[in-house]
């Protein structure tokens, strides 16, 4: 069994990212900037984006965060979209979610200059994403690619089955492998709350991808012999035995099924460290052109 190093891969790519921000710079090319708007005080989201700051203090990136409190209001968060989407300096940007209930996700996201888009979630993207174009690709299935590419684990005729069909991981993850190209090229089942004998068709698969966010919730009888598996979970469940007095886990009960698996993520340290990372690939490509040109 080997065990991905989501950690490792993340610090490799971030180091990448560095270097070629290195070179931006020395032929007089701008910073790279990403901006972050954060609405609130939520715990996850706070910590979140302190890590997207950070990450991009790592690589060379300039970043912003620009904060709200929970009564800002919808026309006042969308004018601050339409102001960053203008502003020349900001590569790209996210409105953390989730956002108050007076406001709609769907109205903010779908404000977002496609082309800024780095968190990918703009249908234009999504729709890019799904015929093969160009795009930006939300961070966790681009970042769990980014995984089977350092890998080197072949996706080309292999049953993938994806738990969970959420429109940031699931769904995006399966048509990626399900498209043409590397990794890619396999056969993809989304299986999810309603799939009926879900313990066989999770065997069935070569690949296992279990992003549906219940712990623990995917046993060793419901994995082949040999299968890769790619744990997204990471609820957080109250525990004695660390200093903050949670603990992170997983859709896999890692436990029992690690030994029957050919490679598999732990967590945390798996798919969790890559996620930021790929937002520092999509702030990058934006800023170098490469997708919108
Ligand atoms: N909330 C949880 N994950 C994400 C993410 O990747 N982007 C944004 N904008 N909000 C989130």
């Amino acid at each position: 069994m080997i065990l991905i190093d989501g950690k490792k891969c993340s610090a490799d790519v971030r180091q990448e990212i560095a270097e070629d921000v290195k070179a931006l710079k020395a032929e007089g090319g701008k910073t790279p900037h990403l901006v972050a708007v954060l609405v609130g005080h939520d715990g996850g989201s706070e910590s979140y984006v302190a890590g997207k700051m950070r990450a991009c203090n790592e690589v060379g990136f300039k970043s912003t965060l620009v904060r709200y409190e929970d009564d800002v209001t919808e026309a006042e968060l969308l004018a601050k979209v339409d102001e960053l989407n203008r502003d020349e300096d900001v590569d790209g940007f996210i409105v953390q979610l989730p956002l108050p209930k007076h406001i709609s996700e769907e109205k903010v996201t779908e404000a977002i200059d496609p082309r800024k888009d780095v968190d990918g979630f703009h249908p234009m993207n999504v729709g890019r994403m799904t015929i093969g174009a160009p795009a930006f690709v939300s961070a966790t299935p681009q970042g769990i690619m980014e995984l089977l590419r350092r890998y080197n684990i072949e996706t080309s005729g292999k049953n993938v089955v994806v738990i969970g069909r959420s429109n940031i991981v699931g769904r995006p993850m399966s048509i990626l492998l399900s498209r043409k190209g590397e990794p890619g090229n396999a056969t993809v089942t989304v299986a999810h709350s309603r799939t009926k004998d879900l313990k066989e068709v999770c065997a069935s698969a070569d690949i296992l991808i279990a992003a549906l966010g219940s712990p623990e919730f995917v046993t060793a009888d419901m994995v082949k012999e040999g299968a890769v598996v790619i744990d997204v979970g990471t609820t957080r469940v109250k525990s004695d035995l660390t200093k903050s007095g949670w603990k992170l886990k997983g859709d896999v009960k890692f436990d029992e099924v690690a030994d029957k698996c050919s490679f598999i993520t732990p967590v945390p340290g798996g798919v969790g460290p890559m996620t930021i990372t790929s937002l520092m690939i999509n702030t990058l490509k934006s800023a170098k052109k490469e997708i919108y040109k």
